[in-house]
């Protein structure tokens, strides 16, 4: 059976879900997206997901179609519909449908579109094992804080890594990394100290990374918000990534060279068991 599927305000069919050739998110990638993690049929870290949207939407200054009360109520609906007990939730939202060109039409009306995938987060494989990544250079736009649909070079990326054998890819500029192709790069240095790159327009303003930060806080892991290079992540006593979709993921090869002995390291294992337990019981 097929899923249930949101357009503008609609439940339907995926196969009966359309929206127009002229929607400037196909058009221009002028849309914005969040992805929003379920588990036990539950949304996990819903509200600062839906801050960063705000976030993403005014400097774009794009309206919001929908309250934020009917976005959470479809949220929840969407996992009713579709039996999610773990997965994920995609909602974008476009600038709408214009004639094309490029500066922004007056009266568009705006596309929302949400849809749910089912995926193992809890207890995937890879999270015992920790994955294999490569570095590539970070060819992308200068406002990486604002979660656009624009995510070609992330696609070229992840191809990248498909082709190299390996799980991922983390990006590298001006010499330090800057994140993942779809996720926020950590490395453990000194083996218990906690490293990421601070916020900036270089970054995505992750929502797991902010959940991992405070969660450092009261495990008494001692952090630091600083950038760091590809060398220093070779070198490092652990290293992982976080996201929505895979949560606290061990990184434990880069470029070939085996991080902490290529097994996960007991920081990671510890921030991905705190983070589950805070997912459940919040
Ligand atoms: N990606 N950096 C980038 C470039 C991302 O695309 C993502 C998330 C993250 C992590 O953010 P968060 O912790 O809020 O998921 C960092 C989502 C999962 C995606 O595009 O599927």
């Amino acid at each position: 059976m097929g899923r249930t599927v949101y357009v503008n305000g609609e439940f339907v069919p995926e196969e009966d879900a359309k929206i127009s050739i002229f929607d400037r998110a196909f058009l221009f990638a002028d849309g914005v997206y969040e992805v929003t993690a379920v588990i036990d049929g539950k949304l996990v870290d819903y509200e600062p997901h839906m801050q960063r949207l705000h976030r993403s939407l005014k400097e774009l200054d794009m309206g919001q179609p929908a309250s934020d009360d009917d976005l959470r109520a479809m949220h929840e609906e969407l996992v009713k519909r579709n039996n999610i007990a773990e997965g994920l939730i995609y909602m974008q939202i476009t600038r709408g449908v214009a004639e094309r060109d490029f500066a922004y039409p007056e009266d568009a009306e705006q596309t929302i579109i949400a849809f749910t995938q089912v995926k193992e987060l809890v207890d995937p494989a890879k999270a015992k094992t920790g994955i294999r990544i490569i570095s590539i250079p970070d060819i992308r736009w200068h406002r990486r804080d604002i979660k656009s649909t624009g995510m070609l070079a992330q696609a070229m990326g992840k191809e990248a890594s498909k082709r190299a054998g390996v799980d991922d890819a983390w990006m590298v500029e001006d010499g330090v990394v800057t994140e993942g192709t779809s996720n926020t790069a950590f490395i453990v240095v000194d083996g218990n100290h906690l490293v990421t790159r601070p916020l900036s327009n270089k970054i995505l303003p992750g929502i797991t990374r902010r959940t991992i930060l405070k969660l450092a806080e009261t495990g008494e892991i001692s952090f630091d918000e600083r950038e760091f290079t590809i060398d220093e992540a070779k070198g490092a006593s652990e290293a992982f990534l976080t996201s929505a979709s895979s949560f606290v993921m061990p990184v434990v090869e880069i470029d070939g060279v085996k991080i902490g002995g290529g097994q996960p390291g007991p920081i990671t294992r510890k921030l991905r068991d705190m983070y589950i337990e805070a997912a459940r019981n919040a």
